[in-house]
């Protein structure tokens, strides 16, 4: 089974990443946050930087690129390509309005013919391997009917579902009747992706789907560091607080250090407890929360310390 750390944009960046990989286990690979082709005029731009591959420490990690005209599609490519990696993903599922108006992410999913274009594009460049990561439409499932054809027509390594579309943004519930299908169309190794946020939940997806052997998880990694190392193992470790602590250490160091300033460190930390506080109890982002309340409410380092003490000491989470 492979199963890769979904990239969410702002996020699970290199120090995220290099911090998580750092203290659990159970991701063979992660792609990274999108990179807007664009950026690939300005190379100095934060994007590359998130992954020069020696601001990796041994992460796999396969960048992904936000579609642009043909010519900033081949020179982020070629960009990418030059930092030493041979995998690409394309992000066709970004539900942004911004994004999906102007025929990117998304966008790209009513429009086989523009993904046929883009797909001729980075096809021919023969430099590297292309992947894709969709939903199931962009206003309807029935987009994928269309889409499905044309992306079989590319030697992709692999096509990732999300199945929504891109109008419930992350609302809702995945439809998984729609994955079915889309697993019935795609000629390519499909990857699941959307909403495993518990081991039950796996379980119940691999019941169903038994022929899929790679998975995608985002927001449930975050919440629950330990679930890939479950779904890997069928267990946890006995450890959970003192890993889950000396991940936060870790992460609050490298931040303290690379930000600039407390208020982007408190800014930076509290949306990592947006997630990680379904670990201690909170409802967690996904389901509409927030960081728990005393580090909600910090606003400096000492205050936001005082408060992530208070919860690991308050906290018995080892089950
Ligand atoms: C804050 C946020 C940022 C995201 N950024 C990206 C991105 O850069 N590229 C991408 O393909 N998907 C992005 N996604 C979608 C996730 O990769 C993933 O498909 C989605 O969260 C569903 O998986 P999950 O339920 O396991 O989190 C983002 C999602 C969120 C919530």
């Amino acid at each position: 089974m492979t199963l890769y750390l979904a990239p969410l944009h702002g996020v699970t960046n290199k120090t995220v990443r290099n911090e998580w990989f750092s203290h659990f286990t159970g991701f063979d690979r992660a792609i990274a946050p999108f990179i807007p082709a664009a950026a690939a005029s300005r190379p100095e731009a934060k994007h590359f930087r998130d992954i020069a591959p020696d601001a990796q420490s041994g992460v796999p990690v396969e960048p992904q690129i936000l579609a642009g005209s043909r010519d900033a599609l081949l020179e982020c490519a070629a960009r990418i390509v030059e930092l030493g990696y041979d995998e690409i993903n394309l992000n066709m599922g970004c539900p942004y309005s911004m994004v999906a108006k102007k025929g990117r992410g998304s966008g790209l999913l009513a429009d086989p013919s523009a993904v046929r274009s883009i797909l001729d594009v980075l096809c021919s460049a023969g430099t590297f391997k292309l992947s894709v990561k969709i939903r199931l439409g962009l206003e309807d499932k029935r987009d994928m009917r269309a889409l499905f054809p044309v992306l079989n027509d590319y030697p992709l390594s692999r096509v990732i579902v999300h199945p929504r579309v891109g109008k419930q943004m992350y609302r809702g519930t995945v439809d998984l009747d729609g994955f079915a299908e889309a697993l019935e169309l795609c000629a390519h190794e499909t990857v699941y992706n959307g909403d495993i946020f518990d081991y039950e939940r796996f379980l119940s997806l691999r019941s169903r789907f038994p022929s899929i052997d790679s998975w995608m998880i985002g927001r449930g990694a975050l919440m629950d560091p330990f679930l890939p190392e479950q779904i890997k193992t069928g267990s946890r470790p006995k450890d959970e607080l003192a890993k889950l602590r000396a991940y936060h250490e870790g992460l609050y160091a490298r931040y303290r250090r690379d930000l600039y300033g407390p208020g982007h460190l408190l800014d930076k930390m509290k949306e990592i407890w947006s997630y990680l506080g379904h670990s201690f109890g909170y409802s967690g982002a996904p389901r509409g929360g927030a960081a728990p309340p005393g580090i909600l409410k910090a606003k400096t380092p000492e205050a936001y310390l005082a408060a992530v003490e208070a919860l690991f000491a308050g906290t018995k989470i080892d089950p």
